[in-house]
């Protein structure tokens, strides 16, 4: 797919280059600084995308890089939700431009457009009820409010799907393409619950996961086109064998 990539500078946005580039996606960055993504990846891997630079707070911009690109799909990861409830946060203004801008480039191409969205484990449900786990523990509250607006919109609007991890760390500093096997082995998905869950004190440590499995995970389904069992959902991961 063309993949319009918003965030490309942060920890995810880079391990997503290299994981888009290695299922043969074509990715449009959409970042504030192209002088700076340049600088964070290798020469090699820079060559092999579109720049464009702008504001993720700026929908009209948004929609214009998708339309003047030929983007179908579009990966967010700008904006990062703040710890503690009363922190301040502009990642709902930038969520609400993203879902703003690919909604409208939908409407003027006439079908929805696949998107990824980030969020955390804290939206994900207590399983066997409609219970979402930041009720329990009231941390990255931003990610609530992103979720209630992608479950507001009409159908048939976005083709949606939110990945919900927990901490994400760096197996590597370098970005490499074709992108090596992830050490920690591959992710385990579930929609709406986390999955394998364990009623014990020491589970939230298990769904630790890495930059480069989730970078992997989200290319991975794009390369399936638009059609995904994740269309529509919340979505919990772990390592496997976690
Ligand atoms: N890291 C984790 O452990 C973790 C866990 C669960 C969920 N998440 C969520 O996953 C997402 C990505 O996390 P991350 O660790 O990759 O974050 P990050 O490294 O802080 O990257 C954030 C990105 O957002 C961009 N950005 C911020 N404001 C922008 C704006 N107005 N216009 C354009 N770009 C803007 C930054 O660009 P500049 O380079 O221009 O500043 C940067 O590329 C976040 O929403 C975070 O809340 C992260």
């Amino acid at each position: 797919m063309k993949v319009l990539l918003i965030g490309a500078t942060g920890n995810l946005g880079l391990r997503l280059v290299a994981s888009l580039l290695t299922h043969n996606h074509s990715v449009v960055a959409y970042v504030r600084s192209s002088t700076k993504l340049e600088s964070l990846l290798p020469e090699s891997v820079f060559r092999q995308i579109t720049v464009v630079q702008g504001n993720a707070t700026d929908a009209a911009a948004i929609k214009r890089a998708i339309l003047d690109a030929g983007c179908d799909a579009v990966v967010n990861t700008a904006g990062v939700a703040a710890v503690a409830p009363w922190a301040k946060t502009d990642l709902p203004v930038i969520f609400r431009a993203v879902v703003d801008g690919v909604r409208e480039a939908g409407e003027e191409r006439k079908r929805p457009l696949r998107v990824w969205f980030l969020a955390g484990l804290g939206v994900l449900h207590y399983p066997g009820s409609e219970v979402m786990l930041s009720s329990y523990m009231p941390i990255f509250l931003a990610h609530r409010t992103n979720h209630a607006l992608l479950a507001s919109l009409p159908p048939n609007t976005l083709n949606w799907s939110m990945l919900c991890p927990s901490t994400m760390t760096p197996e590597a500093a370098d970005m490499t393409v074709p992108t090596p096997p992830s050490k920690s082995g591959k992710l385990i998905a579930s929609a709406t619950t986390p999955p394998a869950w364990q009623d014990s004190g020491m589970n939230a440590g298990r769904y630790d996961t890495t930059l480069e499995q989730n970078a992997e995970f989200i290319a991975g389904d794009l390369a399936g086109g638009e059609a995904s069992q994740w269309s529509g959902k919340a979505v919990g991961v772990i390592s496997e064998g976690k």
